[in-house]
Formats: structure tokens, C-alpha cells, sequence
């Protein structure tokens, strides 16, 4: 386990974007990362990487980035009702979601198919058709790189919000997190409320599911709408769906009726970002390799050869674009390493 100079980021990065790192290291065990921490370059700050699913490299990472390696998944405990599992943060986080639908267990089907790591989940507090990670959430060990001290997290701890959590906030880069527990059912209570999961569950004739066919489904709409990294370079959403104030919701639909919007509590309504971005105008939209999906208005994509600074500015135009026309301002759902 050494560090290595100069090293190319684009086999790390489900954008496929080539940036490279100054100084790259993977771990496996907490013993490897303590000793990559102690032996670390001076005068570099430290960045974690996973699946490298959820970012955009516009340049080259000046910082010790260390690749996320710990596998490993046990159960911890369980009774008739329910399984504690633990899971390493370096495991590819649809195998966890195989590992528990093959069991029967409940609480990931929704989940299918999120791009990756465990390690990474918590962080935006994943989520995908009416579940977030948070519900089943128990408990995450993380170690503070400046201390090297081991610390749990528990629910209250991740201050778990709409794609949030502390490590997006206070606890930003300070932690590796380890290992993450979460609580499953043995009989579960499946979540169907949203629409296209019932539509496609009545296309098959399923009238009684079970964890596997929710999580069939959620593949088979996933692959319908979202492209596959592997073939097209994306980050899944790259916009947050904003969060706007009822009274401006109203005032939009008053001139866009067909605006699609979830209203929550404390008068704000949650807009379709993927909708203000094809009513704009921009959906299947190519600037060289730099594009926005034709099937998902809300996944930018590298065709090719994009730079990270290409999908910046075509990120740029559309918030500025979306702004003038509802007065509405997206926010990157990824995070930009600029
Ligand atoms: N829509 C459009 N045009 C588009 C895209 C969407 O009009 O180009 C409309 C759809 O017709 C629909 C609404 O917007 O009425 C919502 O679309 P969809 O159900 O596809 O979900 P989303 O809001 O675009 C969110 C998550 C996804 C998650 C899906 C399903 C965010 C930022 N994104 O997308 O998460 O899979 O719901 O639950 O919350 C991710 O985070 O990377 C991700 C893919």
C-alpha cells in the first residue's frame, strides 16, 4: 500500500473524465489506512474516493486521494423480525442491495442499482423511489483523519437530510467512513407508493410481490431511464430537485400548468428539476462531448472526450438558463472538485 505520484483518475470516475491525482493510494483494512495516512506526502490534503459515482472532476486533484478498498459483508445480529448487516465502505453498493434481496430481506429493493460505494451512501443519504437510506439506517464507524480516532455515528449523529447528511456539512472531509450497519426486515413492508413501480409491476402481472420483483423493477425502470456509466459517462442526477416556497410553485404553475411538483410540509414543494431542464429546452442537448441525456433531462453526460470543465459549463448554462426562465436556481447534486 504506497502512494503514487501523478496518477490518472479516469478508471475512478463514473464520469470518465481524465484528471489526475497528485498522489494516489488505495486501502483495505483499517491497519492500511492508518499506515497511508502516517507515510502521507506533506502538505496535502486528504480525499477520500469510492465509486467515484457522484463527481465531477473539473481539474486536476491536488491532494492525496485515497481509494476506498474495505470489502466485506456480516450480519451482526439478527431475531425473527429483523437483520443487523454491516457492510465495509469500500463494497459496491448494489452487491449489499443482491446480497439482502437474495436473502428476502427488505429495505434496499428500492435502492437497486445506485451507482457506488457503501462508503458513500451516507453521505447524500442515497435515495431512489420513495426510500432513503436513512430509513433503514443504524449506525456508521468513521475515522477522523486528523485524530486517526475511531468514532460511531449513529442516526441522530448524520443529521440525515434530502441527499445530506453531516459529512456533506460540518464533518465535511474529515472522515473516512469505515463501515456501515443497516437494519433489515425479514418481512418486509414494501415500499410501492410510486407510480412507475406499480405501472411496471402491473406490465409483468405481479400482483403479489416480493423484495425481488421490487427490485426487478427498479433495475429494469433505472435502465430505461438512466444511462449505464459503463457505456456513457454520467453521475446519475446531476441536480438536487429544488426546494422552493409553495406561494413560488404556485406562481409558476400559473404560467406552466403541467409543472411537476411534490408539495411538503412547511408550505415548500420539491420541483422536477429533470422537467424545468426539458421545459428549457435543454434535454438531448450536445455542446462536443458534453451533453444532457435524452431519456433524463437531470443526467448530464460525457459522449466522449469531455473535459470536466466542458460539463461545468454546460452545468453553468443551465442553472443560468433554468434561473431566467422560472426564477429558479438548480443546485449540483454532485459534488464539484474545482
Ligand atoms: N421529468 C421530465 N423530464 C425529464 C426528467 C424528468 O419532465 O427529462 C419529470 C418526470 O416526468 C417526472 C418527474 O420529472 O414526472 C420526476 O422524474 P423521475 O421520476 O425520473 O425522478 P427525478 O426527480 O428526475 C429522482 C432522483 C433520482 C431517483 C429518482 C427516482 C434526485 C435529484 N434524483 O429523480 O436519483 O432515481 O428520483 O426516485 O432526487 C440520483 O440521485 O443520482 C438519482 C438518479
Amino acid at each position: 500500500m504506497n502512494w503514487i505520484s501523478n496518477a490518472s483518475l479516469k478508471d475512478y470516475n463514473t464520469f470518465g473524465i481524465e484528471a489526475r491525482a497528485a498522489y494516489f493510494a488505495s486501502f483495505d483494512s483499517l491497519e492500511s489506512l492508518k499506515e497511508l495516512l502516517d507515510s502521507k506526502p506533506e502538505h496535502f490534503p486528504i480525499m477520500i474516493l469510492g465509486g467515484g459515482s457522484n463527481m465531477l472532476l473539473v481539474k486536476d486533484v491536488n491532494a492525496c486521494v485515497l481509494h476506498h478498498n474495505v470489502k466485506g459483508i456480516e450480519v451482526i445480529s439478527e431475531n425473527e423480525k429483523e437483520v443487523l448487516v454491516r457492510a465495509g465502505g469500500g463494497e459496491v453498493w448494489h452487491d449489499l442491495v443482491m446480497y439482502s434481496v437474495n436473502r428476502g430481506w427488505g429495505g434496499l429493493e428500492n435502492l437497486s442499482l445506485i451507482p457506488g460505494y457503501v462508503g458513500a451512501a451516507p453521505i447524500q443519504n442515497i435515495g431512489a423511489y420513495g426510500v432513503e437510506l436513512k430509513d433503514c439506517f443504524v449506525s456508521l464507524d468513521a475515522i477522523n483523519i486528523h485524530s486517526k480516532r475511531l468514532h460511531t455515528f449513529n442516526h441522530a449523529l448524520c443529521e440525515f437530510g434530502y441527499r445530506d447528511s453531516i459529512f456533506k456539512n460540518g464533518a465535511k472531509g474529515h472522515y473516512v467512513i469505515l463501515n456501515v450497519t443497516l437494519r433489515l426486515q425479514k418481512n418486509p413492508r414494501l415500499n410501492l407508493g410510486y407510480g412507475a413501480i406499480q405501472k411496471e409491476l402491473e406490465n409483468r402481472g405481479i400482483k403479489n410481490p416480493n423484495v425481488k420483483d421490487v427490485s426487478k423493477v427498479v433495475m429494469a425502470i433505472r435502465r430505461s431511464k438512466l444511462p449505464d456509466p459503463m457505456v456513457l459517462g454520467n453521475s446519475g442526477s446531476f441536480f438536487k430537485n429544488p426546494i422552493v416556497s409553495v406561494a413560488m410553485a404556485d406562481s409558476i404553475q400559473s404560467k406552466h400548468p403541467d409543472l411537476v411538483r411534490y408539495d411538503l410540509p412547511a408550505a415548500t414543494s420539491k420541483l422536477a428539476a429533470g422537467w424545468l431542464i426539458e421545459q428549457a429546452g435543454w434535454k438531448g442537448y450536445r455542446e462536443g462531448d458534453a451533453g444532457v441525456h435524452e431519456k433524463q433531462a437531470l443526467v448530464l453526460v460525457n459522449h466522449g472526450k469531455a473535459s470536466g470543465e466542458d460539463i461545468w459549463n454546460l452545468a453553468t448554462k443551465i442553472i443560468e438558463d433554468v434561473h431566467a426562465k422560472f426564477g429558479v436556481r438548480l443546485e449540483p447534486e454532485v459534488n464539484i472538485l474545482q
